[in-house]
């Protein structure tokens, strides 16, 4: 059995620093290694309408947004299939099907569908004023392990957040597979190993980063956005002077150099002090830290250093997508193209359902010759 990634974004927004390291440059990692023979990249659009039926609009303004991150950060259509969900009609066919093996009851303790129940302030109950829960947005666990198992995925490169949903669409696997026969593949999740890019925090610091909080370094940013951003993030309150000694933890500019720093960056960034008054004098994050802690390091400087590993980062994405901005009918060919592959293996994948839970009523002769008989006699 091959090694098969299937995994994917909504398409609600521009993809920020968050998704970044979260996943998507894990993704590219695991496409160059040749580890893999299979790579599916999904745009979600149908589950990002779970909760925008409202505004499709939105959605689709996005689907291209995503796909220019996906591509400038490295997702290459010779080596990935980049696919868009509401195109490959064989996953509805499947969540209509898996929805038989799941009750309310565990979809209602899904930690994610709660808090983000939670989140867009629907209520569970019809007496208040707020809005009901969409149907649609309840059951999308359902349609996720359609996804997943459609392309018989072994491996599920997201962030932390989508545990509870690999644990559900794992428990689907199990359920069809004992009902109906051997047919699912089980998938594992696959999470970052580096606990700042587990989940970025914001640049205020919250927990999360998000449209919504208005928090996020996008992809796209201009360096000079960036480092507008850069420059307003939080540190640590008690730090007022550069003698101060200062705290890492829950430092955020630390977070995100933890998520971002590599080797290489020590000496770039020595180099861009050779001839000015002040100079940055280490070797590895660890030693800006104890000095950090000690006192004696500001915060302008750490902001400059971190500045200039996010755009040591951003830069070359940037350059790309500058690139594919200027041909945006092939980017919609490349999901087109995408979107035909995935459908033709989802539809296999569906028709081994189908034949599993017997429900291939014309392509089984043996049913039809046993029912002659027994209507015979
Ligand atoms: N729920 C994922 C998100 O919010 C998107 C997604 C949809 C996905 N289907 C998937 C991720 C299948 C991995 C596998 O980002």
């Amino acid at each position: 059995m091959g090694k098969i990634i299937l995994t994917g974004d909504r398409p609600t927004g521009r993809l920020h620093i968050g998704h970044y390291v979260g996943s998507l440059r894990r993704r590219v990692e695991l496409q160059n290694s040749g580890e893999f023979d299979k790579i599916y990249v999904m745009i979600a659009d149908a589950q990002a309408l779970t909760d925008n039926a409202d505004n499709p609009e939105k959605v689709r303004q996005n689907i291209i947004e995503v796909a220019l991150d996906y591509m400038s950060a490295g997702l290459d259509p010779e080596k990935s299939t980049l696919f868009i969900q509401s195109q490959v009609s064989e996953l509805t066919e499947l969540t209509f099907f898996y929805m038989n093996l799941v009750t309310v009851q565990r979809l209602q303790r899904n930690p994610t569908v709660k808090q983000e129940m939670q989140m867009r302030g629907f209520s569970d109950n019809d007496d208040d004023n707020k809005a009901g829960t969409p149907v649609g947005f309840f059951t999308y666990p359902i349609s996720q392990a359609a996804d997943i198992t459609a392309f018989k995925a072994t491996t599920v490169p997201v962030g932390e957040d989508q545990k509870p949903m690999l644990e559900q669409c794992r428990e689907i696997v199990r359920k069809f597979n004992s009902t109906y026969g051997e047919v699912l593949v089980e998938p594992e999740i696959m999470l970052p190993d580096n606990a700042a890019c587990l989940r970025l925090p914001g640049t205020d610091g919250k927990a999360k980063m998000s449209k919504s909080l208005g928090n996020c370094i996008y992809l796209s940013d201009s360096a000079e956005e960036v480092w507008a951003k850069v420059k307003g993030m939080f540190t640590d309150p008690g730090h007022l002077q550069v003698s101060d000694p200062g705290k890492v933890e829950g430092n955020t500019v630390f977070t995100y150099l933890d998520a971002f720093c590599r080797p290489e960056h020590f000496a770039m960034f020595r180099e861009a002090f050779i001839g000015k008054k002040v100079s940055f004098e280490f070797n590895s994050l660890d030693e800006v830290k104890e000095q950090y802690r000690k006192g004696g390091l500001g915060d302008m400087m750490i902001k400059t250093f971190l500045n200039s590993v996010l755009n040591d980062t951003l830069e070359p994405i940037r350059k790309r997508r500058k690139e594919l901005e200027q041909n945006i009918p092939y980017v919609y060919e490349v999901l087109k193209k995408g979107s035909n592959q995935a459908r033709a293996v989802a539809a296999q994948t569906l028709k081994d359902v189908k034949d599993a839970m017997r429900i291939n009523y014309f392509d089984d002769a043996e049913l039809i010759a046993q029912q002659s008989e027994k209507f015979r006699e």
